[in-house]
């Protein structure tokens, strides 16, 4: 099995693999969009005949005036037939150092029905994913999200990752004022960022 970057080759089978393993669905030009504005930051796990099976598509966020910068996981998918083999663990991993190397990216953020238990699973306990707001009625079907964050900085720590700026990278951010709500302040930074943001995308991402 081998992990490398998406290719504007890959996103048709990108896209096949999507509508096989997912309710929310794309077309072609929202993936070109990706390949072209962010062409380091998605993955594909694929077999050793180079057939596509699994991907993660992402994206930096950049709509966020007072957010550090900070990435955005669009989708991720493993074919039913290579679950549980560490893939989607593996492009997760690869795109959030990507981020951080390319674009400083503090932290990553992503959405999940609440019912995914599999993909809950893999964020929250393997990924180390927070929720930090749940998101009424955000799919289609009127399911509610959890939007989700990972902090970056401690996952460039503990694997000597290099940012693109280590100087704002790993800068300590200091509490604007005094009292609970320095304190609170301080403690979202720790956190990877700002609370309570939503993401203004039109497309339902998974
Ligand atoms: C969610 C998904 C991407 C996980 O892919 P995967 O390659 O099987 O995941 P990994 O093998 O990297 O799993 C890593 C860890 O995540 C957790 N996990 C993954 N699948 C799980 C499941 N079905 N149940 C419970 N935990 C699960 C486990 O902790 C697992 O570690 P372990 O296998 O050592 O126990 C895959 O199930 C999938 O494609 N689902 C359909 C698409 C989808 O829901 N995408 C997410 C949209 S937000």
């Amino acid at each position: 099995m081998n992990i490398r970057v998406a290719a504007v080759d890959d996103l048709q089978k990108i896209q096949a693999c999507n509508l096989l393993c997912l309710p929310e669905n794309y077309q072609l030009k929202y993936y070109m969009y990706h390949a072209l504005s962010w062409p380091l930051l998605s993955y594909v796990a694929e077999d050793n005949k180079g057939t596509i099976v699994g991907y993660v598509l992402a994206k930096m966020e950049e709509d966020a005036d007072e957010e550090p910068p900070h990435g955005h996981i669009t989708s991720v998918a493993v074919k039913r037939t290579y679950r549980r083999l560490g893939l989607a663990q593996k492009l997760m991993d690869h795109t959030a150092r990507a981020m951080i190397e390319n674009y400083n990216a503090r932290f990553v953020s992503l959405h999940v029905r609440v019912s995914n238990r599999a993909a809950f699973s893999l964020y929250k306990h393997t990924l180390k994913f927070d929720i930090y707001e749940t998101e009424p009625k955000y799919y289609a079907d009127g399911e509610d999200a959890y939007a989700m964050k990972r902090c970056l900085v401690s996952f460039a720590r503990e694997n000597n990752i290099m940012p693109a700026d280590a100087v704002t990278f790993f800068v300590e951010e200091k509490p604007k004022g005094k009292g609970k709500k320095a304190v609170e302040a301080a403690t979202e930074v720790e956190n990877g960022g700002a609370s309570g943001s939503t993401t203004t995308e039109q497309t339902v991402e998974a």
